[in-house]
């Protein structure tokens, strides 16, 4: 378990000011370029969830994309993405997050989640945890029960998980 976890920390890539001074951005397009600690990301999700009646991933634009899709079908849930503003060509739900500088807003298809859905939040990373509370509130919305939110990285520094209100959040890697 260490030996996969570890393997998989030293993968991810920490590219200093970008996109801009200041931000240590944690780049894991080189974890995926490593067919064993990809496939490891991946299974350690499976086992933590795999027989835990999840119904949903939800898969949070752009990179729990990446990582949503492979767990979903591996535990027999469905897939849906929650996008960035105007991208979903069907009715919507939106919810507002702060940001540094302004605000963002992800968007849910009305309709793909059905209310009593047993839903999981995936993302690559919690940074100030706006973007995962986001996620959480489009689900709780439709009436499904959010049971976990889980990210591959953490910055603990930002305290994201305390603007999770209690909801578990699982993580492989921190980053300080
Ligand atoms: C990054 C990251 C998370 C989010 C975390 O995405 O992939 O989704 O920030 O930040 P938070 O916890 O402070 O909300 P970003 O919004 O940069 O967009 P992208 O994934 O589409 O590149
Ligand atoms: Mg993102």
């Amino acid at each position: 378990e260490d030996s996969r976890i570890h393997d998989i920390k030293n993968r991810i890539r920490v590219v200093p000011n970008f996109p801009k001074p200041g931000i240590m951005f944690q780049d894991i397009t080189t974890l995926l370029l490593d067919h064993k600690a990809f496939k490891n990301t991946i299974d350690l999700f499976i086992e933590r969830y795999k027989g835990k009646n999840i119904s949903v991933v939800a898969g949070i634009e752009a990179r729990g994309f990446i990582f949503g899709p492979p767990i979903a079908l591996a535990i027999g849930a469905k897939f849906i993405p929650m996008r960035k503003p105007r991208k979903l060509p069907g009715e919507v739900i939106s919810e507002e997050y702060v940001l540094e500088y302004g605000t963002d807003c992800l968007e849910m298809h009305v309709g793909a989640v059905e209310p009593n859905e047993r839903a999981l939040v995936v993302d690559d990373l919690i940074a100030t945890g706006g973007t995962l509370c986001a996620a959480i509130r489009l689900l709780e919305r439709v009436g499904a029960e959010v049971v976990e939110c889980a990210c591959v990285i953490e910055l603990p520094e930002l305290k994201g998980r305390e603007r999770l209100n209690g909801k578990p959040l699982y993580i492989l890697v921190e980053s300080y």
